[in-house]
């Protein structure tokens, strides 16, 4: 029987109650949706740029998803990133997610969504590293953190979560400010030395697992030779590594069609080559066993971020609040329902 569902307004503050201290819960959540993914349960259309002739930094980027399964929802998120915002003392990025009912269409929920989206892309790459790490039969031991803003935050948060511990850790960021602020935060929360490499190349070659969640638009580290230890690399940012680097790796990606657009390094590479033979598989193959990561390469996983990842986090955030009749919903939101009045 069809209904007209109620709207609610989920604040950050719940959602931030909703995921922190259930990291794990929300990298299974963020498995089972790649899952149906790879299974086909899914649409992800193209994400819609929207940018600014007067402000070419700037974009908000529109990403409609729907998955079946478990999760049964449609949806969009609506994602801002002013880079200025930064030095203003306001996060980069701002955002709201709507979760539509499967059955009807009706818009039934929204929800802050910056948490989310940053909660997202940490969940998929400690995946990641997790697999990847099993299947390479090594264990990272040394993390750095390559440009360090909230998403190296959550990362680290959900890196240590699913059970990465770490005997050293190291960061790099332009901005030495930024370093030694998330030096400060590492240092609050571990007990493993802590160390600013102000070149970007020693804090390469003193890692095992990096993690690249700057801004960068284009490639910056571009010599292979950096990356002959074999590292795993968490390619968060995407633009970050030359086509050298990417063609002398074992690439993984989550979704190949999305992840090779918008000049990543990965599209930069098949620009170079004119094709694909590059990328090993996706996300996917790895959690299926249908491809194997080497140890005696370096690998990198470049996610370009999927919304449907997005809708499965913020329906098992809603289904919680929900749950716990912590729904805040709007009355008579929807108001001309009578066909004939
Ligand atoms: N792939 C995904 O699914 C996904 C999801 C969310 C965010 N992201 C990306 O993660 C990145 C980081 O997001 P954030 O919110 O933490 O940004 P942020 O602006 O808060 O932090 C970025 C940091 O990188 C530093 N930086 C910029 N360029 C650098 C360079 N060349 N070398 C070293 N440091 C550099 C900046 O000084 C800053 O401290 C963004 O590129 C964002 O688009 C990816």
């Amino acid at each position: 029987m069809k209904h007209v569902p109620t709207f609610s307004v989920v604040s950050g503050a719940q959602v931030h109650r909703s995921v922190s201290g259930s990291e794990e819960r929300v990298t299974e959540v963020v498995e089972a949706a790649y899952r149906l993914h790879g299974e086909g349960a899914t649409a992800n259309p193209d994400s819609y740029f929207l940018r600014f002739p007067d402000r070419p930094s700037s974009r908000i980027i529109a990403l409609p998803a729907s998955v079946k399964g478990d999760v049964d929802v449609h949806g969009i998120k609506w994602i801002s990133s002013f880079p200025e915002n930064v030095a203003a003392g306001i996060p980069r990025a701002s955002a709201v997610l709507i979760l539509n009912d499967a059955e009807t269409g009706y818009p039934f929920a929204c929800l802050e969504s910056s948490i989310i989206s940053a909660a997202r892309p940490a969940a998929s790459a400690a995946l990641a590293a997790v697999k990847l790490s099993e299947q390479r039969g090594v264990r990272p031991k040394r993390v750095g953190f390559f440009g360090v803003g909230l998403i190296a935050r959550y990362l680290h948060t959900y890196l240590a979560a699913n059970g990465l511990d770490f005997e050293a850790i190291g960061v790099h960021d332009l901005s030495a400010e930024h370093a030694e602020g998330f030096k400060g935060y590492l240092e609050r929360t571990e007990s493993c030395p802590v160390t600013v490499h102000e070149r970007a190349e020693d804090l390469v070659r003193s890692s095992d697992l990096i993690v690249f969640a700057t801004i960068a638009g284009e490639p910056h580290v571009t010599d292979p030779d950096w990356l002959s230890h074999n590292p795993l690399v968490l390619h968060v940012s995407l633009r970050d590594l030359s086509p050298e680097i990417i063609l002398s790796a074992w690439n993984v990606v989550d979704d190949i069609d999305h992840c090779l657009k918008a000049n990543t390094s990965p599209h930069l590479a098949e620009q170079r080559t004119g094709n694909r033979d590059f990328v090993a598989g996706t996300l996917y193959d790895v959690l299926t066993g249908t491809i194997t990561a080497p140890a005696d390469r370096p690998v990198i996983f470049s996610p370009f971020g999927l919304g449907v990842l997005d809708l499965a986090v913020a329906k098992y955030v809603y289904d919680r609040l929900d749950a716990e009749g912590d729904l805040a919903t709007v009355p008579d939101f929807f108001h001309e329902l009578k066909r004939y009045g």
